[in-house]
């Protein structure tokens, strides 16, 4: 089993790259999140973005899992397969999306209570996508929660209608304006019963086997690295384990079994939601960069923060995922810049400095050293050795501070745009 995951704070391209590799696949899997994801992908011309759905699903043949370490939103999935069917009418979901049984679910109140603790001053903001992430995944571990294999329950209705009279009676005893609880219910249900149609199953034995068989699977991750529930910038993290020993524990597949890490980085960094960046650009140029990059959430429309590139969190990011494969995206977006900075190591007030690093003092300097940027026509690039010199010399600087090759250098957001680099 290979892993494609994040190494920053998410909206690295991922989905891109899922969606390119897929074919060397005969399966696809998400282990972790839920619909705060949001993975876009681009063909003919045409864009979708993927919330819940694996990036595999526009490849014939691959079967896209909906894994364990998942939580699923019934309501917001049946209105991604709908849409999906609108962009591309030959694909056939129910055929090729399996869902883990053990996955949990994210009820309506979770969303609800999302934005409560959002908006509330008794709360840390976190700036979170407002999908019920953090709430659905705390009652997991709390053990109130319900999973996709109760459905097929009896008493699963009167299960949830407990839990969301429950929620109802504490939001509004905060005064929380609510919608009409007949309605989130039935639209709750209505989705369960189009979830029905998928094929729900022990995905962990199913993916098992399929290993056993020879079959190669691309455990997709969503969020990043610097958003994991332990290893990143908490609290502003999401509340899942977005690294590759997530995707073991998610999908139930041995570390044992893993093969290549694909870890996925811009050549600058983003960030949409709260928390440290401290690379980030507030002035005119940052501003340029996000337009340029079209750094617009793609999930929640939010603009992202945009700032250099943060070498010492990349490289914990590769030390925390033992990533083997650098997947370098957007290196387009800084074409035609007389230099490019990167962030080298952190200088700490007392003077020592800091060269890997997840977590920062606030008054942590960054210290940058500036690179001659490149020009480059990346419509007409085909091959690496094509590559300005500066843009290479850029990777090789990469390389040797990583200690790991770049793999891919995706040169625009087309699924043909990428250069293979080894
Ligand atoms: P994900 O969450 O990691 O899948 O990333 P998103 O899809 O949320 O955000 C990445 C954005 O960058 C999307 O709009 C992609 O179409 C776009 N993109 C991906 N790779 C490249 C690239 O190499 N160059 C440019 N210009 N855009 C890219
Ligand atoms: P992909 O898979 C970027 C961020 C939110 C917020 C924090 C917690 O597309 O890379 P949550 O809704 O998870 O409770 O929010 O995490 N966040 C993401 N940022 N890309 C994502 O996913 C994200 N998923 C969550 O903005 O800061
Ligand atoms: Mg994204």
């Amino acid at each position: 089993m290979d892993i494609v995951l994040g190494l920053q704070w998410g909206d690295e391209g991922k989905g891109k790259f899922i969606d390119l590799i897929s074919e060397n696949y005969d399966i696809t899997a998400r282990f972790n999140g839920g619909s705060n994801a949001g993975h876009s992908i681009e063909r003919n011309g045409r864009r979708i973005t993927l919330k819940m759905i694996p990036s595999g699903i526009f490849m014939k043949g691959v079967q896209n899992v909906i894994g364990t370490g998942t939580v699923l939103d019934p309501v917001s999935f049946k209105k991604e397969i709908l849409n999906l069917q609108v962009f591309d009418n030959t694909v056939q979901p129910e055929n090729n999306v399996i869902i883990s049984l053990k996955a949990h679910f994210v009820l309506p109140t979770h969303k609800l209570l999302d934005v409560f603790m959002e908006e509330s001053p008794d709360y840390t903001t976190i700036g979170t996508t407002k999908n019920g992430i953090a709430q659905a995944y705390s009652n997991k571990i709390l053990r109130q929660n319900v999973r996709v294999g109760d459905m097929f329950a009896p008493d699963f209705k009167s299960r949830v209608q407990h839990i969301l009279e429950r929620d109802y009676k504490m939001l509004a005893a905060e005064g929380m304006s609510l919608p009409s609880l007949e309605e989130i219910s039935n639209e709750f249900f209505e989705a369960i019963d189009f979830l029905k149609n998928f094929n729900c199953t022990e995905t962990e034995i199913y993916l098992n086997a399929a290993l056993g068989e020879g079959k190669k699977i691309l455990a997709e991750g969503s969020q990043a690295t610097m958003l994991d529930i332990d290893h990143g910038t908490y609290p502003y993290v999401t509340s899942s384990s977005t690294i590759a020993a997530g995707a073991s524990s998610g999908l139930g597949v041995s570390p044992k079994k893993i093969g290549e890490i694909f870890g996925v980085a811009k050549a600058y960094c983003t960030r949409v939601g709260n928390g440290a960046f401290p690379t980030e650009l507030f002035d005119e140029f940052g501003e340029e960069l996000r337009i340029k990059g079209n750094e617009f959430g793609s999930n929640t429309g939010r603009p992202r923060r945009t700032g250099w590139l943060d070498l010492p969190a990349l490289k914990y990011a590769v030390m925390i995922n033992g990533v083997t494969q650098l997947v370098l995206t957007k290196a387009d977006v800084l074409s035609g810049l007389k230099s490019v900075a990167v962030c080298i190591h952190y200088e700490l007030e007392d003077g020592t400095i800091e060269t890997n690093a997840g977590t920062l003092p606030e008054n942590a300097r960054p210290v940058f050293k500036w690179l001659t940027g490149w020009d480059a026509d990346f419509s007409v690039i085909k091959d690496s050795a094509a590559l300005p010199t500066e843009l290479k010399d850029f990777l090789s600087f990469l390389e040797a501070e990583l200690e790991i090759p770049v793999g891919y250098l995706s040169t625009g957001p087309g699924r043909e745009e990428i250069l293979k680099m080894i």
